[in-house]
């Protein structure tokens, strides 16, 4: 199977490109990523020689350069790329429309007009907006996004069903959870939570504290995709998460005694506008039609996590100071995209 991944060089898309050269090494992928701040070459760099990976450095707005693509005899595209943080989204949201809703278009269109054979929108939980204390999303649930960002993907999310029930075509959508591991860009709360800490920092908490969210370990996303990909039924969503609610300031007290820092170290600063109160997603079609569950649990993940970052000092430094790009350009970009593991 030939598959084209786009925004495969950020968190979740580079995790996932590591497991399906692990659990499919006769499969090729080709990851298109623009490599926007969020995009780093460095979280691949351990992929071998000799395995079936490609790097295109491009935009997926780019419809020429996207059938360039697929015209070398792709089978599934599965589809990361996008702007994904919500406070960004916040202060500038035409990029997120852009990239989110303008680029899964111009995807969607060349897949269509190519017959590519399955079409993976990969989406989020905050779709169907915030939750009260009790119940949890399902399928079914209404979409109420709340912010520009998950507006961006709701709308993407829209489009993308509409290709397939007006012109037949085989798309699947994921809804996940708020997803955690390696190689996430340390704006988002769990990496920089773990990063301030580790220089002694302060954490900042929004608000009171006690927004919920749903945490799954980014590898068991990656296995969900993986089944969903080649078990899933064309013109199906299915909601993704490990059922780990926790309130941000649960969350951030589990990772200060993980770290054994203290609880002087949490800030209560202001609240980001039109904050979603909880996310909670019931997987439970996932769990009955493909047989998925996931695997690790919260305190592991944590702990995992920590000890990457922990390990990781070098990757994440770069990263927050942007010089991670200045590697790209010595070590890819100058030397004419080196980036083809073959
Ligand atoms: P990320 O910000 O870490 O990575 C996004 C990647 O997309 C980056 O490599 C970036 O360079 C690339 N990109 C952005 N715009 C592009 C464009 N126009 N063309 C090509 N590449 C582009 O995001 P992530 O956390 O890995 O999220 C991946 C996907 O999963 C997103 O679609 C997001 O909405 C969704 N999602 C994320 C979470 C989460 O908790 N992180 C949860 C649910 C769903
Ligand atoms: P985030 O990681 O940005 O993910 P999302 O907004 O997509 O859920 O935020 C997770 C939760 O943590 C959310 O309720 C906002 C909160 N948060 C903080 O309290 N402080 C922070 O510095 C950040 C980045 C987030």
């Amino acid at each position: 199977m030939k598959i084209l991944v786009t925004g495969g060089a950020g968190f979740i898309g580079s995790n996932f490109i590591h497991y399906m050269l692990e659990h499919h090494p006769d499969y090729d992928i080709i990851n298109l990523d623009k490599l926007t701040y969020a995009g780093n070459l460095e979280n691949l760099r351990d992929i071998g020689p000799g395995k079936r990976y490609r790097f295109e450095r491009g935009d997926i707005a780019d419809a020429d350069l996207v059938r360039g693509i697929m015209d070398q005899g792709i089978d599934a595209v599965i589809n990361f790329a996008a702007e994904s943080h919500v406070d960004r989204s916040i202060l500038e949201p035409a990029s997120f429309i852009k990239a989110n809703i303008l680029g899964t278009h111009v995807l969607l269109d060349t897949a269509r007009e190519r017959r590519i054979s399955r079409f993976v929108q990969i989406s989020t939980d905050e779709v169907y907006g915030s939750l009260g204390a009790t119940g949890r999303f399902t399928e079914e649930t209404c979409l109420r996004p709340n912010s520009p960002y998950s507006a961006s993907k709701a709308s993407a999310d829209m489009i993308a069903l509409a290709y397939h029930r007006t012109f037949g075509m085989p798309v699947l959508i994921t809804r996940t959870s708020n997803n955690y591991g390696p190689y996430q860009f340390p704006e988002k709360l769990l990496p920089l939570a773990i990063t301030n800490l580790m220089e002694d920092r302060s954490v900042p908490i929004y608000g009171d504290g006690l927004n919920v969210r749903d945490w799954i370990f980014v590898m068991d996303n990656a296995e969900a995709i993986d089944m969903v990909l080649h078990k899933g039924e064309d013109g199906e969503i299915y909601n993704i998460g490990a059922g780990h609610e926790s309130t941000n300031i649960s969350l951030v007290s589990s990772v200060l005694g993980i770290m054994g820092k203290p609880s002087s170290l949490i800030a209560y600063v202001k609240d980001r506008p039109g904050h979603d109160r909880r996310y909670a997603i019931d997987p439970s079609k996932i769990m009955t039609a493909l047989g998925w569950s996931p695997r690790t649990t919260l305190r592991d993940g944590l702990k995992m996590t920590v000890d990457w970052y922990t390990k990781n000092v070098g990757w994440w430094k770069r990263v927050r100071s942007g010089e991670y790009l200045e590697y790209y350009e010595k070590n890819y970009s100058a030397k004419g995209l080196k980036t083809d593991s073959r």
